[in-house]
Formats: structure tokens, C-alpha cells, sequence
């Protein structure tokens, strides 16, 4: 079955320039790219982002962790990766929540690690199932930002729009 998969390139795995070689490992899988771009995620992107967490304790530093604060890198690269079991193989290759379970060939396997205030850095966000993908897809990308149609979509007119452009 055809499927799309929000992936994060994390903080950590961006100071940590492992952009590289995270891509080589989710070129395996032989999925397509329809999307990708550096996002500098707000407290709320990151809060509803991780809703379904909202009651753990480690809660308010997963959403420091999201926003950069942690590593001095207040960005993330957000892609949507499309195909055949496109979740199951990209989780696959992302290996456990936890790093230090996470077999030790995965990615956070290799290079994740448990801070000693105890967050899991695990350097990928891999959606976990169909719907939670469509959610944070539409959470972190507009249509026109994504080269397939993935989801039906509507038509606004906008009267008043401001936008930037180039000068
Ligand atoms: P979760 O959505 O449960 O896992 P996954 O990212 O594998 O789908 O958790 C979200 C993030 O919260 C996870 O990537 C790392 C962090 N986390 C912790 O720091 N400690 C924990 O005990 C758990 C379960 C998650």
C-alpha cells in the first residue's frame, strides 16, 4: 500500500551534521521525496506537534528539543517520503523510540543518545501510523508545498493577502 511519512531531521541531528547521512540510509528504502524544507518550528508547531504527549513529564523539554534550544539550532528539515510501506520501512530504519534500545545499526541506534536529564535525542521524528502521518503532514506542510496531491484539498479566495516577495 502507497503511504506518506512525515520525517524531522531533529536538533541534535543537525548540529550533529548527520543530514547526509541520514538521507543515504533513508535512500534505501528506494521511496520517492515529495517534499522537503528547513522549518523553524514555533512553540505551538512543536506543542501540536506532540499533542498526544501533552500529559508526560518530559513534555515541556521535547518541545525545547523540537524548538533547538537545546542545541543552538533553531531549525528542523521536515521531508514527507512517499511509496510502498513508506512508515514501516522509514521506521525501520529509525529504530526505537528509545536510543539505547534502538538496534544499534538503526539510525537512532547509531546516533541517538539519553541526556542526562533523561530526553531521548533520538535525531529522526518518524510518523507512527496513516493517520497520525496525514495529521502532522498538514500540521507542517501546505499542498502547494508537497509535488503530489496527497489529500483533498479546497480552494480559498483570499481578499486581503499580504505576502513577501522578492524586492
Ligand atoms: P513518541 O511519540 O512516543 O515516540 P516516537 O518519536 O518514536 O514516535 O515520543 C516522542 C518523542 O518524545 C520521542 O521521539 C523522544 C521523546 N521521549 C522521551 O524523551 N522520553 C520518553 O520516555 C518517550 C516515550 C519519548
Amino acid at each position: 500500500m502507497d503511504q506518506a511519512v512525515l520525517i524531522l531531521i531533529k536538533p541534535d541531528g543537525l548540529k550533529k551534521s548527520l543530514t547526509g547521512n541520514i538521507l543515504t540510509r533513508l535512500s534505501e528504502t528506494k521511496l520517492e521525496i515529495v517534499a522537503a524544507k528547513m522549518v523553524r518550528v514555533t512553540q505551538n508547531l512543536a506543542e501540536e506537534h506532540y499533542k498526544h504527549l501533552k500529559d508526560k513529564p518530559f513534555f515541556n523539554e521535547i518541545i525545547k528539543y523540537l524548538q533547538g534550544e537545546l542545541h543552538d539550532r533553531k531549525k528542523v528539515m521536515a521531508l514527507i517520503y512517499w511509496g510502498n510501506e513508506a512508515i514501516k520501512k522509514c521506521r525501520d530504519l529509525a529504530g526505537s523510540t528509545n536510543p539505547e534500545e534502538a538496534e544499534s545499526t538503526s539510525i537512532r541506534g547509531s546516533y541517538g543518545r539519553i541526556t542526562t536529564s533523561g530526553v531521548y535525542e533520538n535525531v529522526v521524528h518518524v510518523s507512527s501510523n496513516d493517520s497520525e502521518a496525514e495529521r502532522e503532514i498538514k500540521l507542517w506542510f501546505s499542498p502547494e508545498e508537497i509535488i503530489v496531491d496527497l489529500y483533498a484539498t479546497q480552494d480559498i479566495v483570499h481578499k486581503e493577502f499580504k505576502a513577501r516577495s522578492w524586492a
